[in-house]
Parts: structure tokens; C-alpha cells; sequence
């Protein structure tokens, strides 16, 4: 129970690894709330993890962003853990990238969740704790990956900022960074084929070093891990929960 009556809000908590980390957290204490775009996957989130309230709210607008910080500001004054891991995929080639699916990708993978951080921040005291989803895409290059690479690498140094900036606050700000996860994000690549798909997951799971796909738990217990206060003396870090996984490509 290390999240015994903590406040935790959870930006992209209805699918994949927001959702297990939902349920875990809920699962030890806490009073979860949680956001998406879906309404019939909030829904279905809201409804399995005990006491949590749902959101529909676009990350890559700040302002909705501002109004679920503000509903939980009525419901309980402050925020002890924020998880930003809402997230897009967007694989093409150079010759293949849109503007559109660049500002896409980046609308929500990069300047979303930073804005995120900026508007739920406002309302975190001493000893709050903050993880940011970021991605292996940040670590190595993928061909084919160069738009989601950019905006998670782009978001990884910014986090490993603002994790400096917070120390006068007593708040950490900490990553988690997924290899490949056996998640729904894999077939929401716009553009891709189910065959470019089942392509792609044959690469990641013959370079990862445990052959096999990571399950959205297995992610959710780290983030629940640096969320913790066993995680007191970490800050700023990014940690990795791939597999082993060295290289892609
Ligand atoms: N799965 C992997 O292999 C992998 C690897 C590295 C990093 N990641 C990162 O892990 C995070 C979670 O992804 P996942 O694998 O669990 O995939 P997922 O099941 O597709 O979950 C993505 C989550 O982000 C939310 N989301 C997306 N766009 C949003 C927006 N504009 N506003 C608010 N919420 C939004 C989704 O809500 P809706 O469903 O309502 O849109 C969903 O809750 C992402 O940041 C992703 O980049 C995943």
C-alpha cells in the first residue's frame, strides 16, 4: 500500500501501460484519476480500477489539460503523483513523412506532455513525484521511426530539465522508457499495413535479447516503482524496461 490515499493522476490512463499503472496504483491505495480520448475505453478504464474518476481530454491541448487539473484540484486540493504517458505512434520513412503527422505526433508526444507537466505541477507540494512515459525510440535509431524518435528524444531532455528545476520543490521527475510492449499503440500507426505490423514485431522480438514482447505490467511496476518513496534518491533518471534491448534495426 505505498499509495495509501495519494492523489495520483494518470494523463493516458485508459489503454496499454496507463491502464495497468492505473490498477496498480489503485491497488495500493490510491485515489486514481485518469484521461484519454476514447470515451468507451475510459469507460471500461474507470470501471476497473476501484474509486477512479475518468477524464476525456486531449493532451495535445493544454487547456484541456488545465481543466482536469483543476477538477482535481476541487476533488482534493493537490496531486501527489502525475504519470504523463499519453502517446502516439508514427512510423514512416523520410520520404513518406507528412507535416501533418509530424504535428500530430509531436502535438501530443512532446510539446502535450510538456504543457502537461507545466499545468498539473501548479498543484504539486513537497514530496510529489512525477514519471513521464518516454520510448527505446529515444535510445537508438529505427528506420522508419525518425518523427516519434524525435518527439521522445525531444521530450526526454526536456524532462531531464525541468527534473532539475523541481529539486527546489522537493519534486521528482523521473522516465520510464519501454521497449517493445504488447499494447494497442503497435496498430494505431497511421499508414501501416496489419502486414508491415506483424513485420515490425517479428524485428523487435528477434533483437530483444529475452525474445520476447514486454506486457504493460511489467512497465507499470516501474512506474510505480520511481513513483514510490523507494525511489527517494532518484531523479532525472530514464529508465529503460526493454528486455535487454540494446539495439533495433
Ligand atoms: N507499446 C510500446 O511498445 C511502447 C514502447 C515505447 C513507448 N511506449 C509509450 O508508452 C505510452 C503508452 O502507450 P501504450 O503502448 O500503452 O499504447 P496505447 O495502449 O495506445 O495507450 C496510449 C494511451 O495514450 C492515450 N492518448 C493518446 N493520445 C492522446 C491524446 N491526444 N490525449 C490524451 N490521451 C491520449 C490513449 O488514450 P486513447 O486510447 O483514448 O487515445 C491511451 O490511453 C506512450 O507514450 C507510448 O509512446 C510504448
Amino acid at each position: 500500500m505505498r499509495f495509501k490515499d495519494k492523489v495520483v493522476l494518470v494523463l493516458g490512463g485508459n489503454s496499454g501501460i496507463g491502464l495497468a499503472a492505473a490498477q496498480a496504483f489503485a491497488a495500493e491505495g490510491a485515489k486514481v484519476h485518469l484521461t484519454g480520448r476514447n470515451q468507451q475505453t475510459i469507460d471500461e478504464a474507470v470501471a476497473s480500477v476501484p474509486g477512479a474518476v475518468g477524464y476525456s481530454s486531449d493532451i495535445a491541448e493544454p487547456k484541456a489539460t488545465e481543466e482536469v487539473v483543476k477538477a482535481v484540484e476541487e476533488a482534493h486540493g493537490s496531486i501527489d503523483v502525475l504519470f504523463i504517458n499519453a502517446g502516439v505512434g508514427g512510423f514512416a520513412p523520410l520520404e513518406g513523412i507528412t507535416e501533418e503527422d509530424w504535428d500530430f505526433v509531436h502535438g501530443v508526444n512532446l510539446k502535450g506532455c510538456v504543457f502537461a507537466l507545466q499545468k498539473a505541477v501548479r498543484i504539486m507540494g513537497e514530496g510529489g513525484s512525477i514519471v513521464v512515459t518516454g520510448s527505446i525510440g529515444a535510445h537508438g535509431p529505427i528506420e522508419g521511426n525518425g518523427t516519434y524518435a524525435a518527439a521522445k528524444a525531444g521530450l526526454a531532455m526536456a524532462m531531464k530539465v525541468f527534473a532539475r528545476e523541481l529539486l527546489p520543490r522537493k519534486i521528482r521527475l523521473n522516465m520510464v522508457s519501454p521497449g517493445p510492449i504488447d499494447t494497442p499503440l503497435l496498430y494505431r500507426n497511421p499508414g501501416m499495413t496489419d502486414e508491415q505490423v506483424a513485420g515490425l514485431k517479428e524485428m523487435m522480438i528477434n533483437n530483444i535479447p529475452m525474445h520476447r514482447m514486454g506486457e504493460s505490467d511489467e512497465v507499470a511496476r516501474a512506474v510505480l516503482f520511481l513513483a514510490s518513496e523507494e525511489a527517494s534518491f532518484i531523479t532525472g533518471t530514464d529508465l529503460l524496461v526493454d528486455g535487454g534491448l540494446i539495439e533495433l534495426s
